[in-house]
């Protein structure tokens, strides 16, 4: 628990800060890409488990929603950017067939699985509360990993270069996400 303010806490919280900027981004543009998703296939046989994923992506993201409030954390000014970005990803990887939204999924939970075990090893010992919310969180996008690789991911024409692109895309978020 922190108490009062020390000489040396700020490059902490502004390190804390913009961990929870760029998680709240991140799961703020998840929910939308199976929104995406969704609006394409939700009468087709991958919809249940879009809709699982989906679920689980408002729950993140309405703890981030909490996490960004409590702590004053000042949201991206991209988020307007990234519900169309999200939701135009997920429609057109979904328009290109289920296996190419499993495709997107593989691509864009990797690159969120590795993100949060970065910031995982770097909080060490510190915030044990946003620490277990992140290991958590983790094994869930793990999860939906797991199943868009059961569902076909890697037969999609053109796997690779596909989800290349996507990891590029996702990474650059990130990045920006951080800052901004
Ligand atoms: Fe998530
Ligand atoms: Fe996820």
């Amino acid at each position: 628990m922190r108490s009062r303010p020390l000489p040396g806490d700020r490059s902490d919280d502004a390190t804390v800060h913009r961990m929870i900027r760029v998680d709240h981004a991140g799961e703020y543009g998840a929910a939308r890409i199976y929104t995406g998703q969704l609006a394409v296939l939700g009468r087709r046989g991958k919809a249940d488990l879009i809709r699982h994923m989906r679920d689980q992506e408002q729950v993140h993201l309405d703890t981030f929603n909490a996490t960004v409030a409590d702590r004053r954390v000042r949201p991206t000014v991209l988020l307007p950017f990234w519900h169309l970005a999200g939701f135009a990803l997920g429609a057109a990887t979904a328009a290109l067939g289920e296996r190419a939204a499993m495709a997107c999924t593989v691509a864009v939970e990797e690159t969120i699985d590795a993100h949060y075990t970065a910031q995982i090893d770097r909080l060490g010992s510190t915030e044990p509360a946003l620490r277990e919310t992140l290991e958590k969180f983790r094994g869930e996008e793990r999860e939906h990993r797991d199943i868009a690789l059961a569902n076909e991911a890697e037969r999609t024409p053109g796997y690779r270069l596909l989800s290349a692109a996507i990891r590029a895309g996702c990474r650059l978020a990130i990045g920006l996400s951080e800052r901004l």
